[in-house]
């Protein structure tokens, strides 16, 4: 369960409202009512019971949904069809509404014109379970990542490089120290190497627990990339959670379209451990329903199970 509010409920029907008393129990109540509450004194003179008038039956409540999406059919929307044809996913979101009200879609099932599946959206949802298709998927616009690169992999989707650009420069003038880079994307064939690396030095399990399989790893969408703290020189991903460049990007990630994909608290879900340093660019509308809504996992977000596994 997230610790976030879940999609509020429609209104549930009042059980006074939504059902109709006979008279002869009204009637019996209101004289126990009246006994109970001292209103029939000795000397009173009795007074004539009213006639109370039969209590109105109200079928239905009017359902109230907050964070419905603003049209019935969101798909159908004349600016959602114009913003799919063009693959812009921004437009696509607004046209949904916003952020909230995208993922609210998404997880009612309103939204048949969106995929969690297709990598090349920054909706996708990759896991243990859910391996990229195709499983040599890679994006089709990358860009150099304007940070210092610690390694070579130092290219990202052109819109991820951008606002990864746009974090580090706003961390520099805030005071919070110089921030790298890692590795950005990677491809299939890296990630098979990346991966066989861990498993030689920590062994099968531990490496399931730090490296996706290949065909399983957010880096291969060109949305993820790994950062560094750089004072004098930059450190290493291991370090980044205790610099004050971490700290950081915890607070602020967000704003810039960017969530921690891996937290402690993820772990029963994600199946990874705890990442500070994994950033996953989701845009700015998504990122900020994230941020609002108290999210940890992106599984819990779009209501999708948990995936601490492979299944073979
Ligand atoms: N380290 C993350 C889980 C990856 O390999 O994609
Ligand atoms: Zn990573």
């Amino acid at each position: 369960m997230p610790s976030s509010p879940q999609p509020q409920h429609a209104a549930r029907r009042s059980p006074i409202l939504g059902s109709a008393l006979p008279l002869g129990l009204v009637v019996t109540a209101v004289g126990i009512l009246l006994s109970l509450s001292g209103a029939e004194a000795v000397d009173a003179p009795q007074a004539a019971i009213p006639v109370l008038p039969e209590p109105v039956v109200v079928e239905a409540v009017p359902e109230v949904q907050v964070g419905a999406t603003t049209a019935a059919d969101p798909c159908s929307e004349r600016s959602v069809l114009e913003a799919i044809a063009v693959a812009d996913d921004a437009a696509i979101i607004a046209g949904f509404g916003g952020g909230e009200s995208f993922r609210a879609a998404v997880v009612a099932g309103n939204a048949p014109c969106v995929s969690l599946s297709d990598p090349a959206h920054v909706w996708v949802v990759v896991n243990k379970a859910r391996p990229l298709d195709p499983v040599d998927f890679a994006p089709s616009s990358l860009a150099d990542i304007p940070l210092q690169m610690t390694t070579r992999s130092g290219q990202a989707r052109s819109d991820v490089a951008a606002a990864i650009g746009a974090l580090a420069a706003d961390a520099a003038a805030e005071g919070a120290g110089r921030i790298g880079a890692n590795n950005g994307y990677r491809s299939y064939d890296l990630q098979v190497a990346t991966h066989a690396s861990h498993v030689r030095s920590s062994g099968q399990a531990n490496a399931d627990a730090s490296s996706a399989r290949a065909g399983h790893s957010e880096h291969q969408t060109g949305l993820a990339l790994d950062v560094v703290a750089c004072d004098s020189s930059c450190g290493g991903i291991d370090a980044f959670g205790g610099t004050a460049q971490g700290a950081w990007v915890a607070e602020n990630a967000w704003e810039y379209g960017f969530i921690v994909r891996y937290e402690q608290v993820g772990t029963g879900i994600t199946g990874y451990k705890p990442e500070p340093w994994h950033l996953r660019y989701l845009g700015q509308e998504l990122s900020a329903a994230y941020h609002h809504g108290g999210y940890h996992t992106l599984e819990e977000f779009f209501a999708l199970p948990a995936a601490p596994d492979y299944a073979h």
